[in-house]
């Protein structure tokens, strides 16, 4: 008798009927709920966009001494899935450099994102997580430090002869050039 010849015994036909039952039923759960992971998580692709110019203080609050202000910016804020009102969502060191004329620096560090402190004795940032230095103007103090830039410089605008409006805009760690988070 040729083995085609033996009839399908019922065990085997039923662990066959079971397997394939299994295995379309794993497919028809994989599918939405895979559907379902890129929908949860698609937002967080998507990052918040920049805000516009944000009024941060007058330039009374400026003195004209070339000594930097740190300054929170509050601004509504976006996220993966929540819009915040009027929110803390940086900060910033104003320098009034010139009478009508302020610079502005993002506090973080574009090494690895720590905020910056000032040291009025060294008249100079530090970042205290790796110890990278800044000028008064942002600019690399030390070839050693581990930034792969200087600090972030904003845009400020001055409305209504005394506003002080800065465009917030926070950028890419660890990269040499500015890549602005969209
Ligand atoms: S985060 Fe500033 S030096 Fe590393």
């Amino acid at each position: 008798m040729k083995p085609s010849d033996i009839p399908d015994q019922p065990e085997r036909r039923d662990f066959l009927t079971k397997t394939a039952a299994v295995a379309i039923g794993a497919i028809t759960a994989l599918v939405p709920a895979a559907v379902g992971l890129v929908t949860v998580f698609d937002p967080l692709r998507r990052r918040s966009a920049a805000s516009g110019p944000v009024l941060v203080t007058t330039l009374n609050a400026l003195p004209n001494d070339g000594k930097p202000r740190r300054f929170q910016i509050i601004a509504d804020r976006e996220d993966a899935w929540n819009k915040f009102p009027q929110v803390p969502v940086g900060a910033v060191y104003l320098r009034r450099v010139d009478e009508n004329r302020v610079e502005a620096l993002n506090v973080t560090c574009p090494h690895a994102g720590c905020p910056v402190e000032f040291k009025p004795d060294t008249q100079s940032f530090l970042c205290p997580c790796h110890d990278s230095k800044f000028k008064l103007d942002g600019t690399l103090a030390d070839p050693e430090s581990p930034s792969p830039r200087g600090l972030d410089t904003l845009t400020v605008e001055i409305r209504n002869g005394a506003e002080v409006w800065v465009t917030f805009q926070n950028f890419e760690a660890g990269k040499a050039r500015k890549v602005p988070l969209a």
